[in-house]
């Protein structure tokens, strides 16, 4: 069994959630097209009536060619469920996301989700936030350099994210700093409040208190572990 089938499993084990009638918020990055793809067959094979949003360009893009209607997220009242993907899942659920450069709308989509699905292949377990992962945070264009001066007076390394040579603009049309913590973030709330404080900071990629479930696919089993 190799990476992708870990991450479509988990997926699908997530999109059995699904119920006809729903309005679903369909995440963004590798493990989330597999979800995606999976509710594309629910509305083309099985005959489902869903209402979808996307927490992406990307994903919008995606889910209408697997025949998915997406509406623009301001035509729904709430969203039954969501199921995306994460960098980082610590023992008490809470997720670091924004690798795949989606954290604002991700978060966006969240809140105004009733439950929140996350799903993960085993690697992305970790006793801590920040071991393998850094913390993605979006800022404004505007003054960034001084942005990534306080960020990383929090006692972080602050990076600024880069595609084929150029920075790397969210769908927002901001930056991202990734934001190395050589220990890890031992006070995920209190970090939260001072990244947020910043001014610049558009948006962080922790997510606490977001997640009501989380599916890991293990190499032997498929674990469902609910907050
Ligand atoms: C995008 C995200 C993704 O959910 C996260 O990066 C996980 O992606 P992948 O499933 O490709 O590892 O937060 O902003």
């Amino acid at each position: 069994m190799n990476a992708e089938d870990l991450k479509r499993m988990a997926a699908e084990k997530a999109v059995e959630f699904v119920e006809d009638g729903m309005t679903v918020g369909l995440g963004t990055g590798s493990t989330a097209y597999y979800a995606i793809k999976a509710v594309g067959r629910l509305v083309t094979e099985e005959g489902y009536e869903l209402t979808c949003v996307a927490t992406s360009l990307q994903t919008e893009r995606i889910a209408r060619e697997s025949g998915i209607e997406v509406l623009d997220m301001n035509a729904v009242e709430s969203i039954d469920l969501t199921i995306d993907g994460a960098d980082e899942v610590d023992p008490s659920l809470h997720l670091v996301k924004g690798l795949g450069g989606a954290l604002l709308r991700e978060k966006i989509v969240a809140a105004a989700t009733d439950t929140e699905i996350i799903v993960v292949d085993s690697s992305k377990v970790v006793p801590k936030l920040g071991t393998r992962s850094p913390l993605p945070v979006e800022v404004l264009s505007f003054g960034s350099d001084h942005t990534a001066r306080k960020l990383r007076a929090l006692g972080c390394d602050p990076v600024l994210r880069t595609k084929e040579g150029e920075a790397f603009i969210t769908d927002g049309g901001n930056l991202i700093y990734d934001c190395h913590f050589p220990e890890g973030m031992d006070h995920p709330y209190h970090l939260e409040m001072k990244v947020n404080t910043i001014p610049g900071v558009v948006e962080n990629g922790l997510f606490l208190d977001v997640a009501k479930k989380v599916v890991v696919a293990h190499p032997d089993r498929i674990e469902v572990l609910e907050r």
